[in-house]
């Protein structure tokens, strides 16, 4: 019956108004921070109103309020077919209350709590009127100068699958219809993150079997899990635009994975195809993107100008245009707007759903959670409860402006914790000084800090990157820390007071001086609203850090694009003995200073009695004890990684294939047992998947790096 409606309601509309439901923008009647007066539409916003009654748009995005809301889907309403619009967000990380960055909340290896901050996140998101999330970002990226690391799930195909599925189902649930749950967008359909050089919006250049095994995986993923929707990328792959890309959007897509959702654009992304020297014209490029597959074109308004005149000359098939159609009523169908076109639209639900004290636990839990433990000589860390004098030194010493991160422009400032705060709320005096600006010396900054450093019994020194240094066309050619803040550091240091470094940061980050040979490090990344209280809960000791880094922090910037699933080369650098003609650089080493995988606890674990099966055929399950060896209670991730020792394809060094997060008392031990399937070990071969018999080295480890090697055969 809904398809009926769907049907009739197509066969009712003109090539005008199937072009306008095809069409979306940024939303003006309420543009994020600014309250919409229902008496009072002027500019932008009266004239999107008269838009949107003139049936010329189909969705509004990033505009957050009732009243605003209302005003619009009213005016849809009033429209001839009376279809209403959809309203969507940035929700990349939360909406007003914000969660970890997602390459933060990816070091938590657990997908539970990446399916718990979606599911958080759509509760208040829907409250807040908006049904539609342009979440999850699940472009895998292996190049930390690329600003945009910070929004997906690090370096890794496998754990981004893992995090794809439970970000959808966090955001989705079982049924769209529920008015708590909304429709997410896997995006950037494709090979975003593996733009040349890092620089945002470049070319790609990309072999099929890259493409395949590494980046459009966690799309594979998404779609499997059942994303309402994609959205396609600004990059090129191999010459072809991916927003004109026929092969990727309609061939792969549609033809190979039966993707049955709606495909947007990203934000003039069709368009750019004109820049790009794909397309002549606008009027080509609305061609070209959308029988390539684009259903809705951001911002652009292309398809509104010339989809009715190229259906009309017979470039674009009817059929093509009531196909696009179908989709975008489609997901209104699922979603229920027909049935309830003010869904999500509540002045109560609005003041009752949005940064809940949950909201606010869960917050702080999973940034305590995200947070990396890189180091720690000495133990140093956890602080005593009673830890003596403290100086918190550092521009983000008190800073409650750069706490979230990147994408999170609607979060909620006030609800902001800096480390200041959080350590205050425990009782503790501190002393702060910043010691520098983020970018550029202050005035008298280095002589206040060193003297409150001189005066401390333990020094915490809070540096790193503002929030506006990583995300979209955030590229950066040196991921260090700015040199004002370097030489904050290198004064502090010489005080020779104990340091503990709490690093900020959108990226991994090449770390050097004084920060480098810091006892200990902490990286403590954009941790969302509860920053504050999540960094004291791991500082003293409430919250043993458990996270694993998802993106290594090189030795260099040059390293990047740096990956720890590189492949081995015909002259690998070997671990001693001459390095000559060997595969390396001079001025620094190929390894990680802190590779994938890595994070350190407050006890110690050990892995023992690896029992690897000699044989395997279908399934291969891989057994290993697990100790806390340490005196406190503690979680450890294990992850299985495999290497295919000689296959038709060169093979990664490592790839990782399975993790599992133990908790254990003190003393205590627990067998794990993590299994592989036949599927874990296929690659791209010859324009398909392939699982080739033979020999394979397998890893119980705690990183990237370590673990003892056994090994199996495939038969
Ligand atoms: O969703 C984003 C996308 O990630 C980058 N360009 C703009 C879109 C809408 O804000």
């Amino acid at each position: 019956a809904q398809s009926d409606r769907i049907e009739s309601l197509i066969a009712k509309m003109t090539p005008a108004e199937k072009a306008g439901q095809l069409s979306c923008f940024s939303d003006q009647i309420r543009p994020i921070g600014v309250p919409f007066n229902p008496g009072l539409a002027t500019g932008g916003a009266a004239e999107q109103i008269a838009r949107i009654k003139t049936g010329q748009i189909g969705m509004l995005f990033n505009g957050v309020g009732y009243a605003g809301a209302k005003a619009a889907q009213d005016a849809a309403l009033a429209t001839r077919l009376k279809i209403p619009l959809i309203f969507a967000g940035d929700v990349i990380h939360g909406l007003r209350t914000a969660y970890p960055l997602p390459i933060a909340e990816a070091c938590a290896f657990d997908p539970d709590l990446a399916m718990r901050t979606a599911r958080a996140a759509a509760l208040e998101t829907t409250a807040l009127g908006i049904h539609w999330t342009f979440a999850p970002m699940v472009d895998v990226a292996r190049d930390q100068r690329w600003g945009r690391v910070a929004e997906g799930s690090g370096e890794d195909p496998y754990l981004g699958i893992q995090l794809a599925k439970a970000r959808v189902r966090g955001f989705q649930g079982d049924d769209l219809r529920d008015p708590t749950r909304m429709a997410a967008c896997a995006k950037h359909f494709a090979a975003y993150g593996a733009v040349s050089g890092g620089q945002d919006y470049n070319f790609t250049e990309i072999s099929p079997a890259t493409l395949h095994e590494v980046h459009l995986a966690p799309f594979k993923a998404a779609v499997d899990a059942g994303v309402a929707t994609l959205m396609s990328a600004f990059n090129d792959i191999d010459g072809v635009p991916s927003s004109g890309n026929h092969w990727l959007m309609t061939d792969l897509l549609r033809g190979e994975w039966r993707f049955r959702g709606m495909v947007v654009g990203d934000y003039t992304a069709d368009e750019e195809l004109i820049a790009h020297g794909y397309a002549k014209d606008g009027r080509d490029a609305a061609k070209k993107a959308f029988m390539a597959g684009m259903d809705m074109a951001m911002q652009s308004n292309l398809f509104n100008l010339w989809l009715p005149d190229l259906v009309e000359k017979g470039e674009v098939p009817l059929a093509r245009l009531d196909e696009g159609v179908r989709r975008v009523l489609h997901l209104k169908d699922a979603i229920g707007l027909f049935d309830n076109p003010y869904r999500s639209i509540s002045q109560k639900a609005e003041r009752t759903s949005v940064s809940t004290p949950a909201m606010l636990k869960l917050s702080r839990e999973a940034g305590a959670r995200s947070i990396v433990l890189l180091k720690n000589d000495g133990n140093l860390l956890p602080l005593k409860k009673n830890p003596g004098r403290i100086a918190l030194i550092g521009p983000f010493a008190e800073d409650r402006k750069n706490v979230v991160g990147t994408w999170a422009f609607m979060a909620d400032e006030k609800l902001n914790v800096s480390i200041a705060q959080g350590l205050r709320a425990r009782g503790l005096t501190v002393t702060t000084a910043p010691g520098s600006e983020i970018e550029a010396p202050l005035p008298g900054g280095i002589a206040a800090a060193v003297a409150a450093a001189q005066s401390a019994d333990i020094v915490l020194l809070a540096v790193g990157e503002s929030q506006l240094m990583s995300g979209e066309a955030q590229s950066r050619s040196e991921i260090t820390i700015p040199a004002p803040q370097m030489a904050l550091a290198e004064a502090v240091a010489a005080t020779g007071k104990p340091v503990v470094v709490l690093l900020r940061h959108g990226r991994a980050l090449a770390l050097h001086g004084a920060v480098k040979d810091a006892p200990a490090i902490v990286a403590t990344w954009f941790l969302g609203s509860e920053s504050g209280n999540a960094i004291a809960d791991v500082l003293f000791g409430d919250v043993n850090p458990s996270a694993k880094l998802s993106a290594s922090f090189p030795n260099e910037s040059g390293q990047e694009p740096y990956f720890y699933n590189h492949k081995n080369t015909g002259r690998p650098a070997p671990d001693t003995g001459s390095q000559e003609y060997k595969s390396r650089y001079r001025e620094t080493k190929n390894e990680a200073l802190y590779p994938f995988g890595h994070g350190l606890s407050y006890t110690s674990f050990a892995v023992s009695n690896v029992v690897v099966p000699a044989r395997m055929t279908d399934t291969l399950a891989v057994t290993a004890t697990v100790t806390n060896t340490g005196a406190r209670a503690g979680d450890e991730v294990v992850q299985l990684y495999i290497h295919d020792r000689v296959a038709s394809r060169t093979r990664p060094v490592r790839d990782l294939k399975g993790f599992a997060r133990v908790s254990l008392a003190p003393g205590a031990s627990k067998r794990v047992t993590l299994t592989l399937k036949r599927e874990d070990l296929r690659f791209w071969g010859d324009g398909d998947w392939v699982v080739e018999p033979g020999m394979f080295d397998v890893w119980i480890a705690t990183s990237s790096i370590d673990g003892d090697k056994q090994s199996f055969e495939l038969v």
